[in-house]
């Protein structure tokens, strides 16, 4: 898959941005995006303090106002949104609310329970489904030999209890740890749809890649 598209962060993992007047959102969408990331970094604080400081966890947030601009040229009509790794739901709430037909996996059963009560808070019909958004059977084989997965959990796969192949989703969205971009696009590879696009929230901001 080739990088298409970068929306360039400055700051990313701090940035707290809200939705810009300059996008031309409706102002209602406006004010509910705004409070949704507002309660998302709520959420963060509290996790930080509360279970980040005992032990270390691969959940971080994106920068939020930033998958926002890569996410508003994609908007169409029934398009399948998937997230892996959906944490509290701040991004799979927001497509929904954008108009995507939304979905998250989440290995942490926990933050799958906190993103189901945003998820009802914002009257979003975004789904969340507890397991991993690694299919059964695949293993990773880079060409360095070193088939580690990183921060990625290992667990049961999530897709035959959401009722969709990840060939079925036309966008994915990920907030990879660095090293770990070439083991999801190789999982779009393997079995993505042709056409289907990867949006990884990278270090230096989103990029779209497509196949
Ligand atoms: C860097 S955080 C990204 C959070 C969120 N997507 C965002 O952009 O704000 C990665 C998340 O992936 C989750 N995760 C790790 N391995 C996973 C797996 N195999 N399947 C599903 N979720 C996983 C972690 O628990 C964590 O919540």
């Amino acid at each position: 898959m080739e990088p298409r598209q970068e929306y360039e962060s400055a700051d990313v993992g701090r940035h707290r941005g809200a939705p810009s007047p300059e996008l031309g959102l409706d102002p209602a969408l406006r004010a509910r995006l705004t409070a949704l990331f507002d309660d998302g970094w709520a959420i963060w604080d509290r996790f930080d303090i509360e279970v980040r400081r005992e032990h270390w966890h691969p959940f971080v947030p994106a920068d939020y106002a930033l998958v926002l601009d890569a996410l508003l040229p994609l908007r169409a009509p029934n398009i399948r949104f998937l997230e892996w790794g959906s944490a509290t739901g701040v991004v799979s709430i927001m497509a929904d609310l954008l108009g995507f037909d939304a979905t998250g996996i989440e290995i942490d059963a926990q933050l799958v329970a906190t993103s189901r009560d945003l998820a009802t808070r914002y009257e979003s019909r975004a789904r969340f489904v507890a397991g991993s958004f690694v299919p059964a059977g695949y293993r990773w084989k880079p060409p360095t030999g070193d088939g580690r997965l990183g921060t990625i959990g290992d667990g049961t796969s999530a897709y035959p209890a959401l009722g969709h192949p990840l060939e079925d989703f036309d966008i994915v969205y990920a907030y990879p740890w660095i090293g770990e971009e070439a083991m999801m696009l190789d999982l779009m590879r393997c079995y993505g749809r042709r056409g289907a696009r990867l949006l990884l929230h990278e270090n230096d901001g989103v990029r779209i890649y497509e196949p």
